[in-house]
C-alpha cells in the first residue's frame, strides 16, 4: 500500500493535523502529562502554516495520513519542524514519502543540509533514511529533556 498523493497543506488543514500529530506522537506510549505538554508544540495552527511550507500525505478518500513540516529560515539552516504518520498508516512507506518531499523542498531552497530535532524513538528511522546525529538539543516542552538532532547533507 502506497501513499496516493502529496500536496501543499490549506489553511482548513490546520485541526485534522493537529489531531493527527497528538496520535501519533501517542504511539510511543508516552502518559497523560507528557502528552499535555507537547500539545502546544504539535498544534498546526493558521500562523504555523503561514511560517512554512506543511505538505499533506493522503490515501484514498480518508484524508491526512500524515505530514511534514518544515523552517526554511531555521538559525542552524533549513529544518524538519515536525514529522507524523497516523499510527495506522505506519510501516508503510508514508515516513519516507513525506522526509523525500522535505528533501526536496530544502533542495528547491538551496540548503546544504537538512536538520530534524528527533523524538528520541524516531532517530532510527531518521538514521535508516541517511541522516547523521549531531549532537542534542534541550526540549522546548518537557524540561530536562535531551533531544537527537540529526543532519542529512543534500548533494
Ligand atoms: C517515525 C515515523 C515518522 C516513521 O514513519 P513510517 O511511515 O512508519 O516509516 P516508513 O514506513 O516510511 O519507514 C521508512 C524506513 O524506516 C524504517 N523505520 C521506520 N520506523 C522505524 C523505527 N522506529 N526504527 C527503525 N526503523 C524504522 C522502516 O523499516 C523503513 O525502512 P525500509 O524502507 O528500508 O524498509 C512514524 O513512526 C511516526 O510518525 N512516529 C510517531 C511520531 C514521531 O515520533 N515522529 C517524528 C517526530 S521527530
Amino acid at each position: 500500500m502506497t501513499v496516493d498523493r502529496i500536496r501543499p497543506a490549506s489553511a482548513a488543514d490546520g485541526p485534522a493535523l493537529s489531531e493527527l500529530a497528538v496520535r501519533s506522537k501517542a504511539h510511543w506510549g508516552y502518559d497523560e502529562g507528557f502528552m499535555t505538554a507537547c500539545v502546544p508544540g504539535l498544534t498546526i495552527s493558521s500562523s504555523r502554516l503561514l511560517a512554512g511550507p506543511v505538505f499533506v500525505a493522503e490515501r484514498g478518500p480518508s484524508g491526512p495520513v500524515g505530514f511534514v513540516a518544515l523552517d526554511l529560515q531555521g538559525a542552524d539552516g533549513v529544518e524538519v519542524t515536525h514529522l507524523f504518520v497516523d499510527p495506522p498508516a505506519m510501516g508503510t512507506g508514508i515516513g519516507r514519502r513525506l522526509w523525500e518531499r522535505a528533501v526536496a523542498a530544502a533542495l528547491v531552497a538551496g540548503a546544504p543540509a537538512l536538520l530534524v530535532e528527533s523524538d528520541p524513538n524516531a532517530e532510527p528511522f531518521y538514521l535508516r533514511l541517511g541522516a547523521q546525529p549531531v549532537g542534542h538539543r534541550p526540549s522546548s516542552a518537557v524540561p530536562d529533556r535531551q533531544l537527537p538532532l540529526l543532519r542529512l547533507v543534500l548533494d
